[in-house]
């Protein structure tokens, strides 16, 4: 089988291409990213000899086709992923989430290719504090932010193109992840390597915000799971009952590498802040027998730290960067 992996340089790409090449040895992988600041090829420099990788726009016609066309299966990672720059410049996730996603649904419509659409639980917008429920797949789309909406819209335009033209795709929704090669932008590595450089971690208002956490190979061994075994057409929700506030978060991370468990700063909080995000993964678990392996947080929060401390050329490179990008807006 020849998969077209989207975005395959970025966190969870890269750890799907990886998992793909381990796993199923007789797939040929090709990546097309267009190495944004978020994509970094050194997270495939150790399986550059096993796949073809593209630099290139998922939003660009004239390169998506021949790479669709060659294609047995499309898996559409690409996109800009981080709440925090949308609320800076919607632009480019209006360009890359909506546009990029409408030319590979164009691309696999012409060339009968299936199709399989990675998105966010944040589409659903929030949940009370106090609210005994979660997600499920009939909860209706209520985006807050720039992201979360392009992502809702890029989800909804796959429905359509199975209705209206009978492409054979299939979407997740998934939690937070965690996990080896996540962007020092986002929240848990953003602190794990501030305690490596001697800053406090930096926890948005009073920290009681909920994120619902899913190591990234349970997530992307779900993806296959549906792609294996789901239905054409159906919306499959991923998450592992991970259900966390960042202060949890901060101070596990604190305690874990030795400081004190009050260490930490508070800073202006996002705007519009979503509350809590919870995932009913009921649909995923009984249509394609779907478990969660990496049910221990705290063994799989240290693996990670663990990883940021081994692998700190991967990520020094941008921290200064990102550090004044959150300065600048007092976080
Ligand atoms: P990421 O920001 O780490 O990686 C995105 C990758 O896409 C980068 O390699 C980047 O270079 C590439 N890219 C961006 N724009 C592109 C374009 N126009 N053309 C080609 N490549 C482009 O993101 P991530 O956290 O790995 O997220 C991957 C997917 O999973 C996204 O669709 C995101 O919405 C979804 N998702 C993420 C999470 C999470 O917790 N990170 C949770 C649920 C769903
Ligand atoms: P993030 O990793 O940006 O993911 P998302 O916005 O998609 O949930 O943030 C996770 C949570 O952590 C979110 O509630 C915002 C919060 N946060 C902080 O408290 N401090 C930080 O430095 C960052 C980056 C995020």
């Amino acid at each position: 089988m020849h998969v077209l992996i989207s975005g395959g340089a970025g966190f969870i790409g890269a750890n799907f291409v990886h998992q793909t090449l381990t796993d199923r040895p007789d797939c040929a992988v090709t990546v097309l990213d267009k190495l944004t600041y978020a994509g970094n090829l050194a997270s495939l420099s150790d399986v550059s000899d096993r796949i073809e990788f593209v630099q290139g726009d998922v939003a660009d016609a004239e390169t998506v086709d021949p790479l669709v066309a060659a294609a047995d299966l499309v898996v559409h990672f690409a996109a800009e992923s981080h709440n925090d720059n949308s609320l800076r410049d919607p632009s480019p996730f209006v360009q890359t989430n909506l546009v990029g996603t409408f030319q590979l649904l164009e691309a696999v419509r012409r060339h009968g290719v299936r199709y399989h659409h990675i998105s966010t639980d944040e589409v659903y917008g929030d949940l009370e504090l106090d609210d005994p429920a979660k997600f499920t797949p009939t909860t209706p789309y209520n985006p807050s932010s720039p992201y979360s909406s392009t992502k809702a819209g890029s989800d909804l335009m796959v429905r359509a193109w199975v209705r209206s033209f009978g492409v054979q795709a299939t979407i997740s929704n998934c939690s937070n992840n965690y996990g080896p090669y996540q962007h020092i932008e986002k929240f848990i590595p953003r602190q794990i390597t501030n305690l490596i450089d001697g800053v406090r971690p930096k926890l948005y208002g009073a920290g009681l915000n909920v994120r619902d956490w899913i190591h990234v190979r349970d997530h992307n061994q779900a993806v296959w799971d549906i792609i294996d075994r789901g239905e054409i057409g159906q919306t499959y929700l991923i998450g592992a009952d991970g259900e966390m506030n960042n202060k949890q978060v901060v101070e596990l991370i604190l305690e874990l590498m030795g400081h004190a468990p009050d260490d930490y700063d508070h800073v202006a909080d996002r705007p519009g802040h979503d509350l809590r995000y919870a995932i009913d993964a009921t649909k995923l678990r009984q249509d394609t027998g779907w478990e969660p392996q990496f049910k221990d947080f705290r063994s799989g929060l240290a693996d990670t730290i663990a990883w940021y401390q081994a692998n700190q050329t991967w990520w020094r490179p941008q921290k200064a960067a990102v550090e004044a990008r959150y300065a600048a807006q007092g976080q």
